[in-house]
């Protein structure tokens, strides 16, 4: 009897540990002489993540179609070199602050601040050294009904213009509903400014097969925020009805990308905006949803932020060579950065971008992957 129970209970310990979700690290190569090194997170179901120390990089996210089949759905490089070297941010995690901030200037408690303007006019996704170029740790890695990995960085306090140390973590975990979770963490000794994120590109076709014009994207946002020329927000919340930002149901990306009569359309090339994401921010809630109809492919995005920079890689020139051997151009994937508005720290009624001592920064995406 005794023998049935422990038998039984190996098989069970067997069964789970089999079905478990499991993290594994391995080398990366280098980037700038310097050691790289990657966890893969795999589920029973064979979908998997790959996500590197430079940048806290998702560097490749394997998930089936509707016949089974596991392609890479995100953009990028092989190597770490390339992408210290060519700056499209592929599925980086960005810092201090992910989008621009209108002429590098902001204050705080009436004290001046200057970052470095890397993007026309502008401060982008916190400069040309931002997170998405600096060497993360890898604190802790683990299998379980969700495999995880918690990477750390510690910006100076005045790195690239900001004020205060700030401790970062960016964890990720895979469980078996096929969701990757990120969590961004922060803590600042001083009060500063600052808006976390991922920037990975999707292209659910799989190894970048096609573009993503017709991709159908339903996005659960009554209002999004124009910008100038310079893609600064103006300050509107305007609503998207009537627009070619009307996407509170699904529309293709491309029936309505080249629609020039809209002064938004020609200042993002295409799409380029923060949406206001519906319900309150704090709580994880439906962002967006993108659907492949050839592959099947279907992503659910939810997240806590306030706001989801739709952006259809319009910088992409055709002079950038990825994963699959393909050059990337404009249309070739879909961005979804979740995060406070772009530019926040100059407009004091969008939602604050402040953090101060003894408070804690969460910013929690989820990416839910299924097939149809
Ligand atoms: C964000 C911006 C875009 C572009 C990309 C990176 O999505 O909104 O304008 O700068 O990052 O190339």
């Amino acid at each position: 009897m005794l023998k049935t129970l422990l038998l039984g209970a190996s098989i069970l310990a067997i069964t789970t540990a089999a079905q478990a979700a499991t993290a594994t690290r391995s080398d990366f190569g280098t980037a700038g002489g310097a050691k790289v090194e990657a966890v893969t997170l795999t589920n029973a179901a064979g979908m998997s993540a790959r996500i590197m120390t430079l940048g806290a990089t998702l560097q490749s996210l394997l998930v089936a179609d509707k016949a089974g089949k596991k392609e890479d759905v995100v953009l990028g490089y092989d190597t770490a070199q390339e992408y210290l070297s060519r700056p499209n941010y592929f599925g980086a995690s960005i810092g201090r602050y992910a989008n621009r901030i209108a002429k590098g200037k902001f204050s705080l408690d009436g004290k001046a601040y200057t970052l470095e303007t890397n993007d026309g006019p502008n401060s982008l996704h916190g400069g040309s050294k931002g997170f998405d170029k600096q060497m993360w740790k890898i604190e802790s890695v683990s299998s379980g009904a969700d495999a995880r990995v918690v990477f750390s960085y510690v910006s100076a306090d005045g790195e690239a213009g900001f004020p205060g140390e700030l401790k970062v973590t960016a964890t990720y975990s895979l469980n078996e509903q096929n969701e990757l979770k990120l969590e961004y963490r922060a803590t600042t000794s001083k009060p500063t400014v600052l808006n976390l994120t991922n920037h990975s590109y999707f292209n659910l076709s799989g190894n970048d097969a096609r573009d993503v014009m017709g991709n159908l994207v339903t996005l659960h946002a009554e209002k999004f925020t124009p910008v100038d020329a310079t893609l600064i927000p103006t300050g509107e919340r305007k609503p998207v009805a009537g627009s070619p930002f009307d996407f509170r149901s699904a529309h293709r990306v491309g029936d309505r990308i080249r629609d020039a009569r809209d002064a938004q359309i020609r200042y993002g090339r295409g799409y380029d905006h923060n949406f206001i994401v519906d319900g309150a921010p704090g709580t994880v809630r439906p962002a967006a949803m993108v659907e492949e109809p050839v592959s099947g492919r279907v992503l659910e995005v939810s997240v806590s932020a306030p706001g989801i920079q739709f952006y259809t890689g319009n910088f992409l020139d055709g002079t950038f060579f990825g994963k699959a051997g393909r050059s990337y151009r404009q249309g070739d994937s879909i961005c979804l950065e979740p995060g406070v508005f772009p530019d926040a720290p100059n407009h004091p009624d969008f939602a604050t971008a402040r953090l101060n001592p003894g408070q804690s920064y969460l910013n929690t995406i989820v990416y839910k992957f299924s097939a149809k």
